[in-house]
């Protein structure tokens, strides 16, 4: 297990849901933590909190579709807490994209955000690693990165791109001393999953995903799958059913909910 005492460890999306439990769970461990959002109030909160449990943070503002502003308050955060060991793509969200309501351009911003915010995040962060020949990448993917769902199509696919992504550099990068880890939550609480209308099941409490996540870097694990029924749900479903009776099951469950 890597300790985190005493590293720096920068986040994306960590002004609210696991990105900011996440920051907080990882203060507990010893890390000082650089917060970048848009939201610049809950970003001050946040470190104020911190502060005033003893712990170091700072945060900057940017939004990760923004390749200059990202990249620079990244470096303003690098510079604060003095480099970077462990940077955690996190930002993103989530919409339904039913098609009786589909709108031109909108998969495309949610790739942006979800997919290409991440690789951004990575343009600034690997030459860094590489120069260093050492680095820890985070992406948080989803477990709905595992299949085509129903109404998710720009999600689930910004996510499957994410994991693979990240595959990819794990297997490269290993060589290089730099770790990758994919995080796959199922249905966590937070302000993407509060606008939910349909049933959630093994919903977890958003502190508690980011111990487990807090562990998952710790311990730098590959790729997680968390709740366990997810996990094992995403091997019943989509490892072992063939493709035709998987898409089955999902036409006949959006044929039951109807348009929404
Ligand atoms: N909750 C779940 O059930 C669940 C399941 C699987 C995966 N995930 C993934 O977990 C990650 C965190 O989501 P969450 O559930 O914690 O939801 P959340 O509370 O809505 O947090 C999303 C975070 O991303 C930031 N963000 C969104 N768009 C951004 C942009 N363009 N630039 C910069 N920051 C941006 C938000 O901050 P600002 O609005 O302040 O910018 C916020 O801090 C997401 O990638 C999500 O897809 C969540």
């Amino acid at each position: 297990m890597a300790s985190l005492k005493g590293k720096s460890v920068l986040i994306t999306g960590a002004s609210s849901g696991i990105g900011a439990f996440l920051a907080r769970d990882l203060v507990r461990r010893g890390a000082r933590v650089g917060l970048l959002a848009r939201r610049k109030d809950r970003l001050e909160a946040l470190v104020e909190e911190i502060e005033g449990v003893g712990g170091q943070a700072a945060w900057a503002v940017a939004d990760v579709t923004d390749t200059y502003a990202l990249a620079g308050a990244l470096s303003a955060l690098n510079a604060e807490l003095g480099g970077t060991d462990v940077i955690v793509a996190n930002a993103g969200y989530g919409r339904p994209d039913p098609p009786h309501k589909f709108k031109p351009g909108a998969a495309i911003v949610m790739y942006d955000t979800n997919l290409f915010g991440m690789l951004r995040v990575i343009d600034w962060v690997l030459p860094r690693f590489l120069e260093a020949g050492k680095g820890h990448i985070v992406g948080v993917a989803s477990v709905a990165s595992y299949a085509g769902m129903t109404n998710s199509a720009a999600y689930c696919g910004s996510k499957a791109a994410m994991r693979v992504h990240l595959q990819s550099l794990r297997v490269s990068l290993a060589s290089h001393g730099i770790a990758v880890t994919t995080i796959c939550p199922g249905f966590i609480k937070s302000e993407l999953t509060e606008k939910n209308k349909f049933p959630m099941p093994f919903i977890w409490e958003t502190e508690r995903a980011a111990r487990y996540v807090g562990d998952a870097i710790e311990r730098r694990r590959g790729e997680v799958v968390f709740p366990w029924q997810m996990r094992w749900l995403k091997q019943v479903l989509v490892r072992w059913l063939p493709v035709a009776v998987l898409e089955g099951v999902l036409r006949r469950g959006a044929r039951r909910r109807g348009p929404r």
